[in-house]
């Protein structure tokens, strides 16, 4: 049965392995909203070798923003679809100023508004332990870390059996460039929805289990779940 709110649209926010796509997939799944992820996205028109894909891979495989103007199409008509009519989880999105302003007028035109901004925080150290050891299955987007959320067979995906992969943006320095490229262009979103009083903060450096349930609580107060 879904849960009982009128509307519930969620924005995530953190820096790169912060854990906002572990979390997002937990969420969305609790409260029956879409978990719409740019990043996987991106990644899934890459792997499909659509001529968008192929545009924005060497953005990404740099650890920097891709052009905004399509990619704002695809999110926004993402909005469309009938089962984002009772709310959405973005994650990756907005990601900067220009995209939150793009949001806002598109919820304004739609009558509809952001409940609460989630944003992860998360110290450097754990941020790198964290990209080091992630694994995903291209496909699904399903994500595991060597470590901290290991596959059943090492190396293979719960589900299908396939072989997972690193991210190429997890590698050498690319993972510094994406820290530079959220201090820059991200974090001003911060104090953007702070000021609004729509932000709360989770320590993301805790256990996934802890982390979801402030997270959950945030959310159960703010729409009075
Ligand atoms: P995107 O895919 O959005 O990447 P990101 O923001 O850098 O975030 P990550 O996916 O790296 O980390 P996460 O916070 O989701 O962490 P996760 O849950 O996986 O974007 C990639 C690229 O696409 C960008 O660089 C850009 O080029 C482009 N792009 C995307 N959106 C865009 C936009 N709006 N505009 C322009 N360009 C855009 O966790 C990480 C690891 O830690 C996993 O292994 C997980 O198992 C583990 N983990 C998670 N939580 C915990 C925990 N609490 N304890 C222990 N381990 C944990």
């Amino acid at each position: 049965m879904s849960p009982a709110f009128r509307s519930l649209n969620l924005v995530f926010l953190g820096p790169p392995g912060s854990g906002k796509g572990t979390q997002a997939r937990i969420l969305s799944e609790r409260y029956c909203i879409p978990h719409i992820a740019t990043g996987d996205m991106l990644r899934g028109e890459a792997l499909r070798r659509t001529e968008f894909g192929t545009s924005v891979k060497a953005y990404m495989d740099r650890g920097e923003l891709v052009p905004s103007g399509v990619l704002n199409g695809k999110v926004l008509q993402r909005f469309d679809r009938d089962d984002s009519a009772r709310g959405f989880l973005l994650d990756g999105y907005p990601r900067n100023l220009e995209q939150a302003g793009l949001l806002d007028d598109l919820l304004a035109e739609l009558g509809r508004t952001i409940e609460l901004v989630v944003n992860f925080k998360a110290s450097d150290e754990v941020i790198l332990k964290r990209l080091a050891g992630r694994r995903v299955h291209p496909e699904s987007g399903r994500i595991y870390h060597v470590d901290f959320n290991p596959p059943k067979a090492e190396g293979l995906d719960d589900e299908t059996g396939d072989a997972l992969d690193r991210r190429d943006d997890d590698c050498g320095d690319v993972v510094q460039q994406r820290l530079k490229v959220y201090r820059e262009e991200t974090i001003p979103l911060v104090d953007y929805y702070r000021k609004r009083g729509l932000l709360v903060e989770v320590d993301g450096d805790d256990s996934v289990g802890t982390v979801t349930a402030t997270a959950m609580k945030a959310v159960g107060s703010q729409v009075g779940l």
